[in-house]
């Protein structure tokens, strides 16, 4: 367990454990006295209104967040607007970095909505957002902001497939995409992905971005460049008055099902969290440098590579490419070159950096930086060490933020300068919000006991609103466990004696690869989309640098393959092949199986569910975790005794396992 260093003690915040107390007694009192400094056109009249599930915070008030941002930032207009709100940092190494005052930006962000104005583009609209990290995605997600448009940003690696059904979804009119961007020195051509996805939809209208220099066919009655659409618009957009109730954006996650979720986000409960949650956990500070390598398309990027920073008037960072491109310690040179002071990334980059080596590392000092935090999976202790004595030099407090897309901000993090900061745990919910640990009957359980983690009411306030055009799942997925007033996170969690949580992972069929989540029902759907695909199991299996991995059993159409073909020995290879692309070209790269297995049959019940238990259990962890040696040595490991495996009566085809035992056998 650690402390607050005395120089990040003295610079914090927040210093007082106190704060924990306060907060605890009114919670509601607590979030309206925090709301209360950020700029409202129009108080509300009711700070909490619970009518379970549903539930609004600052009912009746009206904001706009991009005035919060700029002409109303809390630290004053004149202040900020000449200190530089964003770098942004190229994949390519000779090309220039950009750098774009608060003014610059707010300059930007006003041509843009007028430009959507002019597009036709009214409050309440949906705009989808398809672009990479370059600072027109930035822009375009504040120009929706500032005319009370709804953004929906659609992760730009995400395949043409994933995109369409985040379109359709949304009935978005306009498009924003760019011609192409870099990953790893390649250009990808994103308006060709972005043609193919709006195929089937209702966008009418496609503005693109001009970022690299491939040659791209412009659809004349409906695509348009950018700087065409901005050229004569004038510097300055009225901020539309939005209800602290109104949506902000719209963000797909993974849940339950094949289809993804459209997760709501709210003006001014989502302000309010984004820019406390930062400013306490980040502890944002004027000369600071702040770095979240998490890409926009994702929850972590929305509020914290954009909104949250802005909102407190930090320098923020955002980079195009590959954290190990052109070589592994290019995000190492990344801090040094910026002066970076704060660094948020996940336990996967953590320990891809681990694996290359602390040897690379060693030329960099790292000492700009003071704080370090860490999203989106469970950190071990052991990346939490190297963490910690390899960058932060055992100066930074290490940060273990929890949250998840439909939080909208961090709720579970240890503060910067109270601490404790422990490896594993990610420590104390945030001042205000009650949590709690639930067995599955519904009783509270005590300190060291694993169970479901729970947030009760008044929750926070950046919790989602809904679920949209989807009001029975938004129920069911979160309010139907323990009842309507407390929201369900599908995560198993413990508490140690001192309240800090850990958090052992999802209790559904999440899988969380590399930090970037996906559910075994949408990676399966996709795949069973192809026609030589009778049906499909995924699961995840542990790995040593993304966390999970994807592997995928496949039952193939035998009547699709002809007889010469069956012979052929590379039949099964072809038909893996096909699985890998099938799933790529369905949701993209970011997917990829670790492994794909072809096998004759899966595990199922009587009633046809299929075990995907059963074909988890197959995998121990030892076989997964051990070198490729020792995964020789101990063949035995791969026993798969029966006891390991649980009950097989209820299925109706035991004697599948022991042939999936021996494929699995041999590939090792
Ligand atoms: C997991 C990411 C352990 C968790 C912001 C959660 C974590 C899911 C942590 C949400 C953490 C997130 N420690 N697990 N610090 N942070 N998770 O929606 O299982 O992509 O439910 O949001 O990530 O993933 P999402």
């Amino acid at each position: 367990m650690y402390f607050p260093t005395k120089e990040i003690k003295n610079s914090a915040w927040v210093k007082d454990k106190k704060i924990y107390k306060q907060a605890e007694k009114n919670p509601i009192k607590f979030w309206e006295d925090l709301a209360g400094k950020l700029f409202w056109h129009k108080k509300w009249r009711k700070t909490f209104l619970h009518k379970p599930p549903y539930f609004q915070w600052f009912v009746g008030g009206k904001i706009n967040i991009t005035s919060n941002i700029f002409e109303n930032n809390f630290l004053g207009w004149e202040k900020i607007k000449n200190k530089n709100a964003l770098i942004w940092e190229p994949e390519l190494v000779e090309e220039q970095s950009k750098t774009l005052t608060y003014n610059e930006l707010f300059r930007e962000m006003n041509r843009a909505a007028n430009g959507l104005i002019k597009l036709g583009v009214k409050k309440e609209d949906r705009v989808g957002i398809y672009l990479p990290m370059i600072p027109e995605a930035i822009i375009s997600i504040l120009a929706c902001a500032r005319i009370g448009a709804i953004h929906t940003v659609v992760f730009s690696a995400f395949s043409p497939s994933a995109l369409k059904v985040r379109l359709q979804d949304t009935d978005a009119k306009v498009l924003i995409t760019s011609n192409g961007y870099y990953r790893k020195g390649k250009i990808i051509d994103l308006k060709k992905n972005a043609d193919d996805g709006i195929k089937g939809t209702k966008v009418k209208k496609v503005i693109v971005v001009k970022h690299t220099d491939n040659k791209v066919k412009m659809k004349k009655t409906r695509d348009i460049w950018w700087n065409d659409l901005i050229k004569n618009q004038s510097d300055y957009c009225k901020p539309a008055i939005m209800d602290s109730g109104d949506t902000l954006f719209i963000l797909y996650t993974s849940g339950s099902t094949g289809r993804p979720k459209g997760t709501i986000q709210s003006c001014g409960g989502y302000m309010v969290q984004a820019y406390w949650t930062g400013k306490w956990i980040f502890d944002f500070h004027q000369d600071d440098i702040f770095w979240s390598t998490a890409d926009l398309g994702w929850i972590t990027g929305h509020t914290y590579s954009c909104y949250s920073p802005l909102l407190n008037g930090t320098t923020f960072l955002i980079y195009e490419g590959s954290l190990d491109w052109p070589k592994p310690d290019r995000w190492a040179q990344i801090i040094e070159k910026y002066g970076v002071t704060i660094f948020y990334t996940a336990p996967t980059a953590v320990r891809m950096f681990e694996k290359f080596g602390a040897k690379i590392f060693k030329k960099y000092n790292f000492a700009t930086l003071r704080i370090l935090g860490s999203v989106g999976e469970p950190i071990d202790e052991s990346a939490w060490q190297w963490y910690f004595e390899k960058i932060g030099k055992k100066r930074c407090p290490i940060l273990d933020t929890w949250w998840q897309t439909e939080t909208g901000g961090i709720l579970i993090s240890s503060l910067p300068g109270v601490g404790p900061f422990k490896p594993s745990f990610t420590g104390l919910p945030f001042p205000g919000l009650k949590t709690d640990i639930l067995d599955e009957k519904g009783k509270s359980l005590p300190s060291n006991k694993q169970g479901n983690l729970v947030i009760l009411p008044p929750f926070a306030p950046g919790l989602l609103s809904g679920i949209y055009k989807n009001p029975k799942k938004y129920l069911k997925t979160y309010w139907s466990q323990c009842g309507k007033k407390i929201y369900y996170t599908s995560d198993a969690a413990y508490k140690d004696k001192n309240g800090l949580i850990r958090i052992v992972g999802r209790t559904d069929d999440v899988i969380k690869v590399a930090g970037h989540r996906f559910t075994t029902g949408e990676l399966e759907a996709a795949i069973n989309l192809h026609p030589n695909i009778r049906e499909c199991a995924v699961i995840g299996i542990p790995d040593k640098i993304k966390g999970e991995a994807i592997v995928v059993f496949a039952v193939s159409k035998s009547e699709n393959v002809s007889l010469k073909e069956k012979r052929s020995p590379n039949i099964k290879e072809q038909i893996k092949k096909q699985v890998i692309i099938q799933i790529r070209k369905e949701i993209g790269p970011i997917a990829t199986p670790k492994q794909v297995y072809l096998v004759r049959d899966l595990p199922k019940t009587r009633s046809g569910k299929i075990m995907r238990r059963i074909l988890k259990r197959l995998f121990t962890p030892l076989e997964i975790a051990g070198t490729e040696k020792k995964r020789k040595k101990n063949k035995s490991l791969t026993g798969f005794t029966k006891e390991k495996l649980g009950d097989l009566s209820t299925l109706a085809n035991p004697e599948i396992v022991e042939k999936i035992q021996r494929i699995l056998k041999k590939s090792l």
